[in-house]
């Protein structure tokens, strides 16, 4: 099964994101993670640099919103051609409505769980979405610990999305490393954002490729 690595751009250089675009071009996409200082206690950026990011990059960006209202600012972002907007499941009044909007819009939509929101609350609405995101660390910030917690509902979502026969992809987000990588595969997952694991790699291509390597070479464990 091929596999996915999406660098978070939280490890990046926030000044130079053109230069550090330029050094994770292996990548399959760039993940975006947009943060308002309430939904999350870390404040990144807004709509703006998306949309100036776009102009720097062929690869899709796969924006991550930790933000309130995504009801609103969904769809935004997918009028503005991202390739991805997937907002949190604790953040929305109407989830099925806001990923109707995101897709009319030409973007695909996705749906995030905390570490602490069970699978079966988030059951009903998986067909609506194309990827769901399991969070593997509390959002907000980059460089934190892979919770093995995050394991078990990948595994619950793969079965989910088997038994329904849908294509949805399961990615992960979270302390995503040469290790964690194969736990996560093993378990179902088959997007992995990788944040400080890529970043803080000398050569950030071969670590995408390390990545992906590992994560292809793991035995599923259903
Ligand atoms: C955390 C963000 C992640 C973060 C991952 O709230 O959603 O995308 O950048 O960073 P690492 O891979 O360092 O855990
Ligand atoms: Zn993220």
């Amino acid at each position: 099964m091929s596999k996915r690595i999406q660098p978070s751009i939280l490890s990046a250089d926030f000044v130079n994101f053109e230069r550090d675009f330029a050094t994770i071009s292996s990548a399959d996409g760039i993940h975006v993670d947009v943060m308002d200082g309430h939904f999350v206690p870390n404040l990144t950026f807004g709509i703006g640099m998306v949309k100036r990011m776009q102009q720097i990059t062929t690869l899709p960006l796969d924006v991550h919103l930790m933000i309130e209202n995504p009801d609103h600012w969904a769809p935004i972002y997918a009028q503005a051609g991202v390739f991805s907007v997937t907002f949190h499941y604790e953040a929305v009044s109407n989830a099925i409505e806001t990923a109707k909007e995101i897709k009319s819009a030409g973007s695909r939509a996705g749906l995030s769980i905390k570490p602490n929101t069970s699978v079966p609350e988030i059951a009903d609405f998986v067909e609506h979405f194309d990827q769901i995101l399991v969070m593997s660390v509390e959002p907000g910030f980059g460089g934190q610990s892979f919770m093995p917690l995050a394991l078990e509902k990948i595994s619950a979502i793969r079965r989910l999305i088997d038994s329904k026969g849908l294509d949805t992809w399961l990615q992960v987000d979270g302390g995503i490393d040469l290790e964690t990588i194969k736990l996560a595969s093993s378990s179902g997952a088959d997007t992995f954002v990788a944040g400080s694991s890529v970043f803080s790699a000398t050569d950030r291509n071969e670590m995408i490729s390390q990545l992906r390597e590992a994560a292809e070479s793991a035995v599923p464990s259903l």
